[in-house]
């Protein structure tokens, strides 16, 4: 897998349509990754993202501690490592391992990447308002890169890469049509 920078300009189309995500961070040398199904661009220009996190995730104190995180976006066959990092708490225990994911370097964050992911957004925290029982931790993309051959020019995923999108409990559609139970 070859990843190449992508212009951050253009980070609205890899979550266009709505990808579950695996959101990754770290602060104070304790990494964890959380899955996320409210994930949405708000901005073109600057180029910004909002994720939607409840206090009570371990991963909330870690984004709110370093102001940063990034978000990966998993192909369909990661399944079971988004049920993972999204059923289980990283203040029990490294869901890099437990998943069996990679750390990979990022350009411009303290957090780490995930390596088997084909897409990937950098963001600082520009604000952070609670919502309800979430809060709304909207970043600015300061860095993103994707997978070169799971992208045609126009940013559509060709085949055979399909994002997740989670249908409620354990139930997720693969944008390939198929239906998918995870657990
Ligand atoms: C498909 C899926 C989507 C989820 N989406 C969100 C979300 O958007 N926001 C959120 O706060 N939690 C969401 N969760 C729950 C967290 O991923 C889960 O509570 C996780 O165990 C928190 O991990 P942490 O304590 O290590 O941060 C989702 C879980 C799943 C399985």
């Amino acid at each position: 897998m070859a990843k190449e920078l992508l212009d951050v300009a253009r980070i609205a189309r890899l979550v266009n349509h709505g990808p579950t995500v695996l959101a990754s961070c770290r602060h104070e040398g304790v990494r964890n990754i959380i899955t996320l199904a409210w994930c949405m661009p708000v901005s073109i220009d600057p180029p910004m993202l909002a994720i939607s996190v409840a206090p009570a995730r371990f991963s909330h104190h870690l984004i709110e501690g370093s102001g940063q995180f990034a978000v990966n976006v998993p192909g369909a066959e990661l399944l079971p490592a988004v049920w993972h990092c999204g059923t289980r708490s990283g203040r029990d225990a490294d869901k890099f391992e437990g998943a069996g994911l990679t750390a990979a370097g990022a350009e411009t964050v303290g957090c780490p990447l995930i390596r088997e992911c084909f897409a990937h957004i950098e963001c600082s925290v520009v604000d952070s308002p609670e919502e309800g029982d979430h809060t709304v931790f909207v970043g600015v993309a300061t860095s993103a890169s994707v997978e070169a051959e799971a992208f045609d020019g126009h940013l559509r995923l060709v085949e055979p890469y399909h994002t997740l999108h989670h249908l409620g409990g354990s139930r997720f559609l693969s944008s390939s049509g198929e239906l998918l139970t995870a657990g």
